[in-house]
C-alpha cells in the first residue's frame, strides 16, 4: 500500500494543504490586524448599515435591523468608536472549525465535508448540466459564458422548446454562486434546471414556461472561490473570486462602479470592487454573454434574478442611492419593480424591498442589468432568515429539497411577468 509513489503523492497533498491554509492566514497578517471575529449590531436606519458595511467589513447577513458581518480586530475597533454597539458572537476561525468538523483533514478530499455530500463541487454540477442536456436534447443545451480568472469554463444552460433555435420568445437569465461560500445557490439554479426539464413532461405549467420562454441558467458565476471554499474538506468563509487577494464580483460591475461608498478600495476587504470595471474575468463573461443578447438593437433578457444567501430578501435596484427613482429609474419603473418584488416574496415568504434600503453597494449585478440593459433584475437572499454568523452559508444539506423548492411559485411568477 505505501509505495514510494503513494508516499510522494500524500506529501505532495500536505504541501497543497499547508499553502491553502497559509493563505487566509497571509491575507491577514498582510495588514495591521491580526485577528478576525464575527459580530453583530443592531442598525436605527439603512444609513447606519451602509456606514458599518462602508468600512469594508464582510457584510454576512442582515434582518430586522441587525447586521451580522466579520471584522478584523481593527475594523471592530473603529466601529466601536464611532459609537456602534457591537456584540461579538465569536472566532471567525473557531466558528468555521466547528462547522467543517475535525475529521476532513486531507487536500485530496474533493468532496463538501462529511455529511454535506449533496451540494454538489464543480465537477458535480458539470455533469448534471450534461446529463441534463444528455436526457433532453430538444430542451437542453449547455455552453459556456467563458472562463473563470483560474481557467474553468463558465457553464451556461439553456432551456425551451426547439433549444437549438433561437425563437422569438421572451428571455430569462439566473445566475447563482457570485460569492463563493454561498453554496445553496448552486443548488438552486441546479434545482431550476432540474425542475424545468424532468418537470416538461408531466406538469402542464411548466411545460407552458419553458414552451414560451427560453431560459438561460449559469449555476456557479464564482467557481474558483467556490472550490476554494471546499478544498481540503473544510469550510473558508471564501466570499470573493480568486484573482489576487480576490475581488468580490457583486462590486465588480461597469454601473456606477465605486461611485458611492458601497464598496472598498482595499483589495483585502471583502468587498474589493477590484481594479476596474469588470476587471475579474467572471463579472466580464457573464455580462458579455448578456450584452450578446442584444439582437436587432433590441435586449432579449427581459428578467434576471441572481441568487445569495443568507436573510431571506427579495431585493431590487438601484442599490447605489438610497432615492427610489434616479436616472433611468421612473416612478411607474420603480413602482413595477416594487409590485412584482412583493409578489414574489409572497409565494417564498421572503421580505422585500429594494436593496439599498438595506445598506449602499456599488457596481452590483442589479443595478447593471437594469441600469444598462433595462432588465427587470433581482437579488433573492435564500436561507436562513437569520444566523448567529458563519453558520448560515452552510446549512444543512437536508435543507436543500425545500429551499429550493421554496421559490418554484415566486420564480415562475417572474418567468410569467417577463412576457
Ligand atoms: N448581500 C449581497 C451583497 O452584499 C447583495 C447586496 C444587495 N444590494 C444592496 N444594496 N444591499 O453583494
Ligand atoms: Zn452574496
Amino acid at each position: 500500500m505505501f509505495t514510494r509513489s503513494r508516499i510522494v503523492a500524500v506529501a505532495a497533498a500536505g504541501a497543497v494543504l499547508l499553502a491553502t491554509l497559509a493563505a487566509p492566514a497571509g491575507a491577514r497578517s498582510a495588514g495591521s490586524d491580526d485577528g478576525r471575529g464575527v459580530y453583530s449590531v443592531p442598525t436605527a436606519d439603512a444609513a447606519q448599515r451602509s456606514a458599518v458595511a462602508g468600512t469594508g467589513v464582510d457584510v454576512l447577513g442582515s434582518r430586522d435591523g441587525r447586521l451580522t458581518f466579520v471584522a478584523t480586530d481593527e475594523q471592530a475597533r473603529t466601529l466601536r468608536a464611532r459609537g456602534f454597539r457591537l456584540n461579538e458572537i465569536g472566532d471567525f476561525d473557531e466558528m468555521l472549525a466547528e462547522r467543517s468538523g475535525r475529521a476532513a483533514t486531507s487536500a485530496a478530499v474533493a468532496d463538501f465535508p462529511p455529511g454535506d455530500e449533496a451540494y454538489h463541487t464543480y465537477a458535480e454540477m458539470t455533469a448534471k448540466l450534461r446529463a441534463a442536456e444528455r436526457g433532453h436534447p430538444a430542451l437542453a443545451s449547455v455552453s459556456s459564458v467563458g472562463r473563470s480568472y483560474e481557467g474553468r469554463e463558465l457553464h451556461l444552460i439553456k432551456i425551451s422548446d426547439n433549444v437549438t433555435r433561437d425563437e422569438a420568445e421572451p428571455e430569462v437569465l439566473f445566475t447563482c454562486n457570485q460569492h463563493a461560500r454561498e453554496h445553496l445557490t448552486t443548488e438552486m439554479c441546479l434545482h431550476l434546471v432540474e425542475r424545468f426539464t424532468t418537470g416538461y413532461g408531466s406538469d402542464p405549467a411548466i411545460r407552458a414556461l419553458v414552451d414560451s420562454r427560453e431560459i438561460y441558467v449559469i449555476p456557479q458565476v464564482n467557481p474558483d472561490g467556490s472550490e476554494y471554499d471546499i478544498a481540503g474538506g473544510t469550510y473558508k468563509g471564501w466570499r470573493k473570486n480568486r484573482q489576487g487577494r480576490g475581488t468580490d464580483p457583486n462590486r465588480n460591475w461597469d454601473y456606477r462602479w465605486g461611485c458611492c461608498g458601497g464598496s472598498s478600495g482595499n483589495p483585502a476587504s471583502d468587498t474589493y470592487r477590484g481594479t476596474a470595471p469588470f476587471s475579474a474575468p467572471e463579472t466580464r463573461a457573464v455580462a458579455g454573454f448578456v450584452d450578446s443578447r442584444v439582437v436587432g438593437g433590441r435586449q432579449q433578457i427581459t428578467a434576471h434574478i441572481d441568487f445569495h444567501s443568507y436573510s431571506e430578501l427579495v431585493l431590487w435596484p438601484y442599490g447605489y442611492t438610497y432615492a427610489d427613482t434616479a436616472p433611468g429609474m421612473t416612478q411607474a419603473q420603480a413602482r413595477r419593480f416594487a409590485d412584482i418584488g412583493r409578489q414574489m416574496a409572497r409565494a417564498n415568504g421572503y421580505q422585500p424591498q429594494q436593496s439599498s434600503d438595506l445598506y449602499i453597494t456599488d457596481g452590483s449585478v442589479n443595478d447593471w442589468m437594469w441600469g444598462e440593459h433595462g432588465i427587470l433584475s433581482y437579488t433573492y437572499e435564500m436561507y436562513p432568515r437569520s444566523s448567529s454568523g458563519l453558520n448560515g452559508f452552510y446549512p444543512p444539506a437536508s435543507v436543500i429539497p425545500r429551499e429550493t423548492a421554496r421559490n418554484d411559485e415566486a420564480v415562475d411568477i417572474l418567468l410569467r411577468a417577463a412576457g
